[in-house]
């Protein structure tokens, strides 16, 4: 993450482009950064008092944007004014806190490449009784340096704790507790000279609210919020109309109060009203600037064209998706990517689901090329739908995410309730939490497999996933596989049971059609239907190698033998001179053969379904084609339809 120099904080240099969009607003963006004048003061003073500050709200508040472009900006001109050096830095624990920090530490002293360097900062930070005052004190080019420290997204910290690692996380979070000035301390404001190291630190801490009650899970950590916790207000109606308006007028254009206000009303009260706004107004402002030259003027006649802020946001997506897709089509590389950068928390809320590049090229299985073309869509100037923003490199571990959540909630391809990539990811997530239980199941008792429906089913479907993919969900690769391979098994098993045992049933009934002669001797009727099972297994069999689809090697076998059979019969036919009424005879009993086969088969199940598993023979169930009952030992998979 880039640490601004003081000079480029209070630069009057103009950003290019008066709405950042989707993205929080950066500390260069100060100019066009309105309506938060007294929170940044509130926060100001509370830095001066205690020097940590954990500010909290609502996702889409503005969090990150009130300390990048309202507080650095601030204290760099404070600071500036006052003749005191200072150094700035912010970083989020995603993907490792003290690595990330570190790595800022290397940067400040112009070392960020150096990785022995951050190698060592990070060996000092797990010293015994290291704090962060000593180790920036032994940092070079610090000294008589006041330090600003942003620690942005802090959540993030608790999914890493959850997954990497609980000890980094807790040393991290002692570092920062460790930083908060004393009551007995004599705090020193931000302005005057630093009489000490540790009163030459200043921590801003953003994070969710949700996750508040998470953070007693550390100790000391709760009272120490108790302490510094600052919740963002919302922008009151009048500094949003400025928020709205005035960037517009600083670039010569205009927002009419009419637009300004439509705007407003259009996701007054929403969660996503700050995102949605400053999206809209970038992907109107850009489309004003690119088809004329005249001073934009924006107003409603533009708005409603575009069908409203969250219509706005997912067309946008789409075109996106589209520019990397093939013509007319939709890109499955782009439903993988995002499907990995988004996930649902305890509370069934969408949230974001940062990811090295390398983890994503892993789940995704698209070639690092292609996905490197598709982040770099989503993260172009003027997009801003993915993290990092343009142009700052993707290596392997550069961590990707989704700018703001308000996409995850109004892209349609995400949200959507029933076809929303969000969703199917969820329902393959709980197909395969089950099928990792029944694999467990099945080690301890090998009889517990799938049915065979559920095993072709499952088995297309395990072959769109990988090991990866799979570790989000708790892993397992290796007993699934097992599982499944012998599930395979028993269906291509119980399948040929029961067509050896249909196959003679069939042969004896078309027998009387095909013109048998019936004195022909009973030890050449059992051989022949013996040799005829025996030959349709081994055609069914061998033309597995050329068609996969066993539904359609079913269909030409049978196909095959009826149209050989049809041609005997029609041979018999002529030559054994029956009657019209003996034919007729003979088909009517050959269709009431197959109707009550038919219904001995469906009866069958029914029953067998009512009995409990274990009282049965599995290939009884499977020859009948039933599902086991359900009980507390036996529980066949969740069946999800993959279709939906
Ligand atoms: N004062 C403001 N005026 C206009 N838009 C804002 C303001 N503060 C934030 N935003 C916009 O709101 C969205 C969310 O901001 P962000 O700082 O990322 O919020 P949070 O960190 O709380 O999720 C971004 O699109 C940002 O550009
Ligand atoms: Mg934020």
């Amino acid at each position: 993450m880039e640490s601004p120099k003081p000079e480029m904080l209070v630069s009057a240099a103009r950003p290019k482009l008066p709405y950042p969009g989707l993205r929080p607003f950066e500390p260069e963006e100060w100019s066009i950064f309105f309506g938060r004048e007294t929170m940044v003061d509130d926060v100001i003073k509370r830095l001066a008092a205690q020097r940590v500050v954990l500010i909290h709200g609502a996702s889409g508040s503005g969090k990150s944007s009130l300390v990048r472009a309202g507080v650095m900006p601030r204290l760099a001109r404070q600071h500036l004014r006052h003749g005191i050096k200072w150094a700035t830095c912010a970083m989020r624990p995603s993907g490792g806190p003290l690595w990330n920090l570190a790595h800022e530490f290397a940067r400040l002293e112009g070392r960020e490449d150096n990785l022995d360097r951050v190698g060592h900062i990070i060996r000092m930070f797990n010293q015994h009784d290291a704090t962060l005052s000593s180790v920036v004190s032994s940092l070079e080019g610090l000294q008589n340096k006041r330090l600003f420290i942003l620690v942005d997204q802090f959540e993030e910290l608790f999914r890493f704790e959850r997954e990497t690692s609980r000890e980094e996380a807790e040393l991290f979070v002692d570092l920062l507790i460790a930083e908060i000035a004393d009551e007995e301390y004599d705090a020193p404001d931000v302005v005057t000279p630093i009489k000490s190291r540790k009163a030459g630190i200043h921590i801003a801490i953003t994070m969710r609210s949700e996750f508040l009650g998470e953070c007693a899970r550390f100790s000391n950590f709760a009272e120490a919020i108790n302490r510094t916790q600052y919740l963002v207000p919302r922008m009151r109606y009048n500094a949003l109309l400025r928020a709205i308006q005035r960037p517009a007028e600083l670039y010569g254009g205009e927002v009419t109060v009419e637009l300004a206000e439509r705007l407003i009303a259009d996701v007054r009260g929403r969660e996503d009203e700050l995102p949605l706004i400053q999206h809209g107004l970038m992907l109107l402002w850009n489309a004003a600037t690119n088809s004329s030259d005249q001073p934009v003027i924006l107003d409603v006649k533009q708005f409603e064209h575009a069908g409203g802020l969250t219509r706005l946001l997912s067309d946008h997506a789409d075109r996106v998706m589209a520019s990397v897709s093939p013509p007319g089509g939709s890109s499955p590389a782009v439903e993988r990517l995002f499907r990995a950068l988004t996930d649902i928390n305890a509370e069934g809320r969408a949230i974001r689901r940062p990811q090295s590049f390398r983890a994503l090229l892993d789940t995704s299985e698209v070639q690092p090329d292609e996905l490197r073309k598709i982040i770099d869509a989503f993260r172009a100037d003027g997009v801003s739908l993915l993290t990092p923003y343009f142009p700052a490199p993707i290596e392997d571990k550069t961590v990707v995410d989704i700018s703001h959540e308000a996409l995850i909630r109004c892209w349609d391809r995400i949200a959507d309730a029933q076809k929303g990539w969000l969703r199917r990811e969820f329902q393959d997530g709980l197909i395969w939490r089950s099928l990792l239980n029944d694999a467990r199941e099945f080690e301890i008792d090998r009889k517990h497999i799938l049915s065979p429906a559920a095993t072709t089913q499952r088995i297309k479907w395990f072959g769109e996933r990988n090991s990866s993919w799979s570790e989000r969900y708790g892993g397992g690769w290796e007993p699934v596989v097992k599982l499944l391979q012998a599930s395979r098994r028993m269906a291509i098993r119980s399948t040929r049971f029961r067509r050896l045992l249909m196959t003679p049933v069939v042969l004896l009934a078309a027998l009387p059609v095909l013109g048998f002669d019936w004195k022909m001797g009973t030890l050449a009727i059992v051989g022949g239907l013996f040799m005829g099972t025996l030959l349709i297994l081994l055609i069914v069999d061998y033309s597995r190698q050329f068609i996969p689809s066993e539904r359609v090697r079913t269909a030409i076998v049978w196909s095959a033998f009826a149209a050989a059979g049809g041609a005997y019969g029609a041979a018999g036919f002529s030559s054994a001179s029956l009657s019209t009424r003996e034919i007729f005879q003979l088909v009517f009993s050959l269709a009431t053969i197959i109707v009550l086969i038919w219904m001995v088969m469906k009866i069958g199940s029914r029953l067998l379904e009512r009995i409990p598993a274990r009282w049965i023979p599995a290939r009884l169930l499977r020859l009948f084609g039933a599902e086991p009952a359900i009980s507390l030992r036996h529980r066949p998979s969740v069946v999800v339809s993959l279709d939906d």
